[in-house]
């Protein structure tokens, strides 16, 4: 990361989701992906499914920014949606965000943590490859909507190691 990041870097606060942040949670959805999740099926996954764990950076004005979905089944997780407003994108806050996700996970015991990317979300690619996550497979033709290639990555946490970025 670079001076200006750095200079640049927002006054954030990282905080588990709840229920009062889903119509957020939905315009993010909708800022961020082909396929969003719509507000009904947030709201389903965060009340009703005890694998799910969210998280919020939010600005000094106390509204979510940005949020991210993991799934945890004992020790391996899935990242299911990381998204930041388009409009604060490329300040770190996705990066913040990822790494405060992967030390609460990491200190609930999760080893493997696992997502899928678009072949041609390079903003994403980058992030997650700079993050320490390595391609273990691909789904072609996964996305309905555009019929992109999904890249499986795998970021494994060594519990004897402090680092997670
Ligand atoms: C991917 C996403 C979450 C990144 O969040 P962000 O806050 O903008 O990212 P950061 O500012 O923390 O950047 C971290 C790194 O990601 C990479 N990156 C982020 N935006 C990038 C861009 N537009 N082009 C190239 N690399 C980019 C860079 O390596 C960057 O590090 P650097 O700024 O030191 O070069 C954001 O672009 C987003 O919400 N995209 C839409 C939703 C999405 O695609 N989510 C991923 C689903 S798998």
């Amino acid at each position: 990361m670079n001076a200006d990041h750095q200079a640049a870097k927002p006054d954030l606060t990282i905080r588990p989701a709840n229920p009062g942040d889903l119509p957020v949670l939905a315009e993010l959805e909708k800022d961020g992906s082909g396929l969003p999740w719509s507000l009904q099926s947030l709201a389903q996954d965060l009340a009703t499914n005890p694998a799910a764990r969210y998280w919020v950076a939010c600005g000094p004005d106390g509204r979510p920014a940005a949020y991210l979905a993991c799934h945890v089944v004992l020790d391996e997780a899935d990242l299911v949606n990381l998204v930041v407003c388009s409009e604060q994108r490329r300040r770190g806050i996705g990066r913040r965000l990822l790494v405060h996700a992967q030390a609460q996970l990491k200190a609930d015991g999760v080893h493997k943590l696992f997502l899928d990317v678009r072949e041609h979300n390079e903003p994403a690619l980058r992030l997650y490859r700079e993050s320490g996550f390595r391609e273990v497979g691909r789904r072609a033709a996964y996305y309905g909507d555009t019929g992109e290639t999904a890249i499986i990555m795998l970021k494994e946490f060594r519990q004897n190691d402090d680092s997670i970025g």
